[in-house]
């Protein structure tokens, strides 16, 4: 599943010769071959004479939902953006911050066509001006495979000139939750705006707007050149379609893991190989930090959207990461913490101090479960965004299910 093309000195030279931004990138599929493919041919049909709400109800039927994390089904958002009085706006979210995530890199280095008609199809269904894509910095193969693709779609007539806009991140997590996305895009410092409104409502220079994640809008692409049934017909643990799972740890090969809705843990260390030689299944990250860790004898939940509320914890982008016996959930939790302590935007005072205390609290050889356990009301209740309200996750879990340890 991993495409490692380690860069020998030659090929980094011969790149910088070439004006390449990334020494080697890797093998994927250009617009001839895309376009030798069957790809574009939805677009330009929906074009000609395609019909929104036939496509909404595609969409709807597949069962797509947002799969940045937060599962929202996309059809329905389609319908509010477009429901709004024009000018609209599309803003694709790529700053994949996450850490464990690493699935939309992996499509964009490999199909990055499925995305960008994905994301052409949406901006004909929410009739946008203009289409954004916020790429993360950290993936400078992928920036270069986009500008050149973008550039090939122009020459090819399929987008108008300047239709896309191609934004680069610069590294701060926090750019990945969407109103503070907009406002980077906007040339501002990123930092998240209260909701309501939403962005479908109030986006990018106050116009309505429709953000989507980058593997939303690849599935897109494919739920409408092949069907619904591409999604709907899977059926596992009574969890309908398919995920991308983003494997790491203690596994023996980590990669991403295209499998059924409806996968366990266990299902998942299998796809990836077992778990490394002389490490035994000690405990799992679901979706991210802010999704907490979950220990081994929860092996059996489906990890999909909705059945991971009830324990606390939510699959978002379905970053999984294995710790083993070798591992220490305390010092895990402290280094989730620590992340959250450096990317915290600081708007906010739970959040900004909270983080900060709770690093110092959770450095101590013995937790203060009483004054942890109110810190975490506090910034779960009153921070304004994502990143403070569910900071306090890895905290709790850990409290929770692994006690012996604090
Ligand atoms: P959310 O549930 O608040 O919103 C999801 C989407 O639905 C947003 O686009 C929002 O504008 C829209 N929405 C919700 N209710 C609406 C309404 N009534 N009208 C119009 N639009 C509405 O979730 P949020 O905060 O956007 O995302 C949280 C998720 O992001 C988490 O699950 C987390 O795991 C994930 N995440 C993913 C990262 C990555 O690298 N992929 C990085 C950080 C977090
Ligand atoms: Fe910024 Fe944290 Fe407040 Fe979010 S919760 S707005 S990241 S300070």
């Amino acid at each position: 599943h991993a495409h490692i093309d380690f860069a020998t000195p030659e090929k980094v030279d011969a790149a910088i010769a070439a004006g390449h931004t990334h020494p080697t990138i890797p093998d994927y599929e250009t617009l001839e071959t895309c376009l030798a493919n069957g790809g574009y041919s939805v677009l330009a049909d929906l074009r000609k004479n395609g019909d929104f709400e036939t496509v909404q109800q595609r969409l709807l039927d597949s069962g797509l939902r947002g799969l940045g994390g937060a599962g929202f089904p996309s059809g329905k958002k389609w319908g509010f953006v477009r429901a709004e009085p024009g000018p609209r706006y599309v803003a694709v979210n790529g700053d994949e911050g996450e850490p464990g995530t690493f699935k939309d890199r992996y499509y964009l280095e490999r199909v990055p066509h499925l995305f960008l008609e994905g994301m052409l199809i949406a901006a004909w269904a929410v009739e946008a001006d203009t289409c954004f894509i916020y790429m993360r910095d950290e993936y400078p193969a992928v920036l270069e495979i986009l500008a050149r693709e973008i550039a090939a779609l122009e020459e090819a007539g399929i987008a108008p000139k300047g239709y896309i806009e191609l934004r680069r991140g610069a590294g701060a997590y926090i750019c990945g939750e969407e109103s503070a996305m907009i406002e980077s895009i906007e040339g501002k410092r990123g930092i998240p705006r209260h909701r309501p409104p939403f962005v479908a409502q109030v986006g990018v220079f106050g116009r309505p707007t429709l953000v989507n994640n980058i593997e939303t809008l690849h599935w897109v692409a494919r739920v409408l050149r092949e069907g619904p049934e591409i999604l709907s017909d899977h059926e596992h643990n009574d969890r309908k379609g398919l995920r991308s799972y983003s494997v790491s740890g203690r596994v023996k090969n980590p990669g991403v893991y295209l499998l059924y809705a409806g996968s366990t843990i266990t299902d998942i260390i299998k796809a990836a190989g077992g778990m490394m030689d002389g490490h035994s299944f000690k405990a799992y990250q679901p979706g991210g930090p802010s999704s907490g860790l979950l220990p081994a004898s929860m092996s059996d939940i489906p990890l999909d959207f909705d059945t991971l509320q009830p324990h606390g914890s939510f699959i978002g982008s379905a970053a999984v990461v294995v710790l083993s016996d070798k591992d220490s959930a305390k010092q895990a939790a402290l280094n989730m913490l620590r992340f959250f302590e450096d990317e915290s935007c600081g708007q906010c005072t739970p959040c900004r101090v909270g983080c900060e205390k709770a690093v110092k609290l959770m450095e101590a050889d013995t937790w203060d479960q009483p004054l942890l356990d109110e810190l975490c009301t506090a910034m779960g209740d009153a921070s304004i965004c994502g990143l403070g309200q569910a900071a306090p996750n890895p905290i709790r879990s850990t409290i929770k299910f692994f006690p012996e340890e604090i």
